[in-house]
């Protein structure tokens, strides 16, 4: 799967977010390291604290489908215009984490595309170790 095709389906889950409170749509893709996809947009609460990212969705789909470790994780903010308001939030990189996500895709509503090794965006992440 290229980054192009992810960065697709990350804007097509954003066109399936619900943010009628910040109307901040943000879609992502979570791809499994045995190749499958699941896609997530993110999800808001009238008690604003209760919505739900759109990376935490997709690795959500991705774990209680059986996924235990995601590879790559595409995300696009299509209502940001500068890809610099389009990055993962700290809570998402920490979920990130744990399911040893090695790289992440960012985009936003101007088109551009950024590649990122997780280590540049979650240095020393803390892990429990099991
Ligand atoms: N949001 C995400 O979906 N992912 C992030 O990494 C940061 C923020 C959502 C949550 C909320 O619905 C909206 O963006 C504004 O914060």
């Amino acid at each position: 799967m290229s980054t192009s095709e992810l960065v697709d389906g990350a804007r097509k889950a954003a066109e399936r977010a619900y943010a009628p409170y910040s109307g901040f749509r943000v879609g992502s893709v979570g791809v499994a390291d045995d190749g499958s996809q699941y896609t997530g947009s993110n999800v808001e609460n009238g008690a604003y604290g209760s919505a739900i990212c759109a990376e935490g969705t997709a690795i959500s789909q991705a774990v209680s489908s059986g996924a235990r470790k995601i590879s790559t994780v595409a995300v696009a903010c299509i209502d940001a215009d500068s890809v610099d308001n389009a990055y993962p939030c700290g809570n998402c990189r920490q979920l990130m984490n744990e399911f040893g996500v090695e790289k992440v895709i960012v985009t936003a509503g101007s088109g551009e595309v950024r590649e990122h090794t997780f280590e540049e965006l979650f240095p020393h992440g803390f892990k429990l170790e099991t």
